[in-house]
This record gives C-alpha cells, structure tokens and sequence, in this order.
C-alpha cells in the first residue's frame, strides 16, 4: 500500500511517499525557517503565508517519479501545530482525496514522528517500546505495546527540549533554529564537564520533564563575567539536558521491561543524544530516524498512517492544534 503524506503543522511544509510503512518513495520538504531567523523563532502568520505558496509546488515535486494512479490512500498530520499552517495541509489532502476518490487518513504528527523510524530500516520491530518524542513544540515518553497501542507516560511541564536548544542558541547569540548550533558550538569544547547545569527533575520517580530552569540557569550564567566561552556553555548545556533524556527514558526502560527504545522529532537529529542512548541501552533495539527524517517531514506521516488507517470523510476532518497523545 502507498501512501502520500502531508506534513505542514509548524514552519515546514513536505510530501512524502511511502510504500507499506516502510519503502521510501519521496520526500519533497520546504523550510521557511531561514525567515524566521530575525525573530529567534518561528512566526506563525510568515510560515503559514509560505505553506500557502509551496504546498502546490512541493506536492508536484513529490509525484516526479510516481503517478497518482499509484497512491491509494492520502495522509495528513491534523495536529498539534499551528493552526495557520495547519489548514493549509488539511485541506490540501482533503482536496486530493476528493478529486482523486481515494481514502484519507488522519496521522498525529507526534506519533510520525516516531513512525519516521519504520522507514528503510530492515529490522523486524520489536515491541514493546519505550518512545521519546523530543521536538520544538513537545519533549513526551510513551510506552508503546503496538503501533496502534500506546499510553502517554509523561512530558514536559514549561518548555519543550528543542524550545530549550532554540532559547539557549539566543540567549549564546546563535542563530535560529539553534538545536544544530548548539550541538556544533558544544563540539568545539575540548574540556571535560564541571556540571556547570542542574538536570531538572533528575531525581524525580515520575515520567514528567522541566526544562525552564535549565534555561534560566544558562541565562544566569551568561549574565555574569563567568570566563566561560560560548562553546563550554554549549557543551554543558547539551550534556544536562541530555542527561535528563537519557536518565528518564532508563526509568521507563526499567519499569515497563520493553525491547526497544525508540526517539523521534528534531533534537534526535543530536549527535551527542545519539551517543549516549546508544551507551546507556546497548541491550536494545534503538531506533533514531535516518538522516532527514528526525526534523518535520510528509515521510513520517505517510509511514504512520500505513499503521493507523481511520478512513476519515474529507468533509468531516478538521486541524486540531492541541492534539495529543
Ligand atoms: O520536530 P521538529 O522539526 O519540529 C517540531 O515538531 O517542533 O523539531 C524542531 C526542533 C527545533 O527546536 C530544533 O532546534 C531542534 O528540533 N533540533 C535539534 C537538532 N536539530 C534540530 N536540537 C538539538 N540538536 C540538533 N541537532
Ligand atoms: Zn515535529
């Protein structure tokens, strides 16, 4: 079954085709994050004015090498997101669905997230799982039995992981968006860690995460002549917040006695996470999305949507910004 997907719930707008959950066919994806460079973070009324312009283009980019013919079902993330950017994909897949008579399906574009996993990996899955989504707008544990049978553990209380990166990266004077900046300045940092940062609810026995105090830490820090260059407090930073991740989801590994840790959204693009998941559960399946896949992409929701086929009326399907899990 090939299914076309339709990411556009934040500043990116993409379509990606993806056979039976897991052959990658196509993956069109626009950014306008470079417009929002100025404002330290995305403008919903600027991204949403772009989808508008590139969602036509990008959805004829994605059928370069597939006919229409060949699709049988279309997907869209419905939400959470922006509400602006949002409609712009919802109604773009209802159209298609409509006009081209096929079945639409309604993706969560948290659980794509995680679903951006299954895509050209050759592993047979193994449940049940442990999920870390780690993105701009959510930082989530789940616990995931099946692809259609999950339960939310926890999840941030203030900010959101790639919030913290991309708060950090301004409070350091790094551009937008300032995940990939952080890592790269902390890279530069040849010492070793002085644990200059708290790691917020460490200690606590429950799945939730507290990020803003990590942030105001930094921000404390860069307020006084510490002496510390902007690559050491990179460095430390990213060693904290990772930290947390690592330490919360070894919790959730150890109460629920799963086979595989699996992470998604933007910050599991981050190197050093990826380091320390891979020491800290070596014992399991880990999954992190291949190159491209981590970041808002049409690929994760039309692999998601292989495994959640709900069949929505195009009539009756509307954005939902406060989706959750
Ligand atoms: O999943 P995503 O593309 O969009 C949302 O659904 O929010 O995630 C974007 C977030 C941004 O906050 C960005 O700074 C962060 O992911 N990010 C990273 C890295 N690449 C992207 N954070 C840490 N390290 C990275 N390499
Ligand atoms: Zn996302």
């Amino acid at each position: 079954m090939t299914i076309l997907g339709i990411e556009s719930t934040c500043d990116e707008t993409s379509v990606g085709i993806v056979k039976n959950g897991k052959e990658l066919i196509a993956n069109v994806v626009a950014s306008s994050s470079l417009m929002h460079k100025k404002y330290g973070g995305v403008v919903p009324e600027v991204a949403a004015r772009e989808q508008v312009k590139v969602i036509i283009p990008t959805l004829k980019e994605s059928l370069d090498n597939i006919a229409p013919d060949n699709i049988d079902a279309i997907a869209v993330a419905h939400g959470p997101g922006l509400v602006g950017s949002l409609l712009i994909g919802v109604e773009c897949a209802k159209t298609l669905a409509l006009v081209w008579n096929k079945p639409l399906i309604s993706v969560n574009h948290l659980v794509g997230h995680l679903a951006a996993n299954w895509i050209d990996d050759k592993r047979r899955i193994m449940f049940p799982a442990v999920g870390l989504v780690v993105s701009g707008g959510h930082t989530d544990l789940i616990y995931m039995e099946s692809h259609n049978k999950t339960k939310h553990l926890g999840g941030t209380r203030d900010d959101a992981a790639g919030e913290v990166f991309d708060k950090v990266a301004r409070i350091l004077g790094l551009p937008y968006p300032g995940g990939p900046e952080v890592e790269e300045a902390a890279k530069h940092f040849k010492g070793k860690s002085n644990r200059l940062f708290p790691r917020p609810m460490i200690g606590d026995m429950g799945f939730d995460f507290s990020f803003s105090g990590l942030k105001t830490a930094v921000a404390n820090l860069v307020k006084i002549d510490s002496g510390k260059s902007v690559e050491e407090i990179a460095y430390e930073f990213q060693e904290a917040i990772v930290d947390v991740l690592v330490s919360k989801t070894a919790r959730a590994v150890e109460k629920f006695i799963v086979n595989s840790v699996v992470v998604g959204g933007g910050v599991a693009a981050n190197g050093r996470l990826q380091e320390k998941f891979a020491r800290n559960f070596a014992s399991l399946n880990i999954y992190f999305p291949a190159k491209g896949l981590a970041i808002d992409n049409g690929a994760m929701i039309a692999a998601a949507a292989y495994y959640h086929q709900n069949n929505i009326d195009p009539l009756k399907l509307s954005a939902n910004p406060s989706l959750y899990f």
